[in-house]
């Protein structure tokens, strides 16, 4: 008999995790203004809002912390996270950040003007964020196929060619950069494959425009490569990521998300001039360059979870798990962003609550019930997370709605993502008898999903 799939470690620590009642849920929820953001960690029982800072380290990570160099400058500790970059990315000039959004930061506040075009793949929220809230412009030029959940295509964050020629040539000598997201956490946690970062960069080039690789899931879109890509299968993840970068300027990275640490990002780039124009915004915002608002501890423990999670075992583990889920799902015909994502279960949230106009936010309903049904806190990627326009002030209804079901890296097993269908199948069972949806009563002008504050119709 062949032996069945199973994970590429085994658990040394455990934190106990807490049921409630489904009146508490309803009053914790009412307290918290329908936001599952406001709800407190210990009014969850399965935490699936993120895969961000929230995986488990390794027993090296933990080891490597231990030996954390905690000099003000120059400490081992950068260069051991200096060298691990160059070595795995192979771009020469490195700083650290205290996040992915702070590298943003960084990066943006060097290079982006007032009035700049800046497209990409679905940029990331706070990725949008830094360049609206500089006033100039965030488009998005995505495969338009990637917003008919249904469809099954191997790469489904890639760049539309067509899309973004056009963009490039409209704003000719005002497009400081390009944005590529990999995987395309908006759409999904789709990949983006090495034929279309190849092409999506000669295209930039040709433009004059240099490429941006937001990279916090970029070994989950290498090990999409190596396994639906032709001409990857015998390639390792580490050539793989070598050969992504090889065609992109600059890199900033999320740290929290592949490389399974609590904190922590970077800038990488080739060019000395980006290097030294970063440096002057990395002092003031983050600290000074060799730290940049990271621990010595936290630098060691970020150059280790990089070299363990560009194996292809730990990436296989992982993204097994979604595929187990979304299997659960297929059985109870719960319709999602196909096929399963990287990171997360993309569910389609205006599918399943049809009867739910869009003004009434069925993504947020949803994240709501399956709160309620189960403890189960869940994020909402749809129409409340894509903001108003910032011209006309009008919902951004224009995308797809989606509840987010986020696995962190190493946490959760297998029962609990049987628990996570199962409580989803409930819901979905009941869909008909969820007649209204929610309305905003405050929201923030930029950012609103982390704060608004909602009340439920009917
Ligand atoms: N880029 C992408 C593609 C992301 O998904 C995120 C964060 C960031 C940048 C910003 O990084 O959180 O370290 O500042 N995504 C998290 C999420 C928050 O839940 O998807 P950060």
């Amino acid at each position: 008999m062949e032996l069945p799939f199973a994970e590429s470690w085994k658990i040394k620590m455990v934190e106990p995790i807490r049921k409630s009642t489904k009146e508490q849920r309803e009053q914790w929820l009412k307290e918290a203004h329908y936001n599952v953001f406001q709800l407190k960690s210990e009014q969850v029982y399965i935490d699936l809002l993120t895969d961000s800072g929230t995986g488990a380290m390794s027993q090296e990570q933990w080891a490597a912390m231990m030996l954390g160099d905690e000099s003000y400058a120059g400490a081992t500790s950068f260069y051991k996270f200096e060298s691990t970059i160059k070595r795995i990315f192979g771009l020469d000039y490195v700083i650290p950040t205290h996040q992915g959004r702070a590298a943003e930061n960084v990066l943006f506040s060097y290079l982006v003007k007032e009035g700049n075009v800046i497209p990409g793949n679905a940029h990331f929220d706070t990725t949008k964020g830094h360049i609206e809230s500089r006033h100039a412009f965030a488009i998005d030029v995505t495969i338009p196929e990637a917003n008919d959940t249904q469809l099954e295509l191997p790469f489904k964050g890639n760049v539309s060619i067509e899309l973004l020629k056009k963009v490039l040539e409209e704003n000719k000598g005002n497009v400081p950069f390009f944005v590529l997201t990999v995987t395309n956490n908006t759409k999904g946690g789709q990949p983006v494959s090495m034929q279309n970062i190849k092409e999506t960069c000669e295209v930039c080039h040709s433009y004059n425009v240099p490429v941006v690789m937001d990279s916090a899931r970029f070994a989950e879109n290498a090990y999409f490569i190596k396994t639906r890509e032709e001409g990857y299968k015998e390639k390792t993840i580490k050539e793989i990521v070598k050969e992504m970068y090889s065609y992109v300027d600059a890199a900033t990275m999320s740290c929290k998300k592949d490389a399974i640490v609590n904190m922590g990002g970077f800038i990488a780039m080739r060019n000395k001039e980006w290097y030294e124009g970063c440096k002057l915004f990395c002092i003031p915002f983050e600290g000074y360059v060799t730290y940049g608002g990271l621990n010595g501890r936290d630098l060691n423990a970020i150059a280790v979870g990089l070299d363990e999670n560009t194996e292809f075992d730990m990436l296989e583990t992982r993204i097994k798990q979604v595929e187990y889920l979304a299997k659960k799902l297929d059985e109870y015909g719960i319709p999602y962003q196909r096929p399963a994502g990287g990171h997360a279960i993309f569910v389609d949230a205006d599918r399943v609550l049809d009867q739910i106009p869009k003004e009434e936010f069925p993504g947020q309903t949803l994240t709501c019930e399956l709160y309620l049904e189960a403890g189960i806190r869940a994020c909402e990627i749809g129409y409340m997370l894509a903001d108003r326009d910032p011209v006309t002030r009008e919902n951004r209804f224009g995308g797809m709605d989606l509840l987010r079901l986020c696995i962190p890296r190493r946490v959760y097993t297998n029962n609990h993502m049987d628990v996570i269908a199962a409580a989803l199948k409930n819901v979905y069972d009941r869909r008909h008898e969820i007649k209204r949806g929610v309305a905003i009563e405050w929201e923030a002008p930029l950012m609103r999903h982390f704060t608004v504050q909602l009340k439920r119709l009917g």
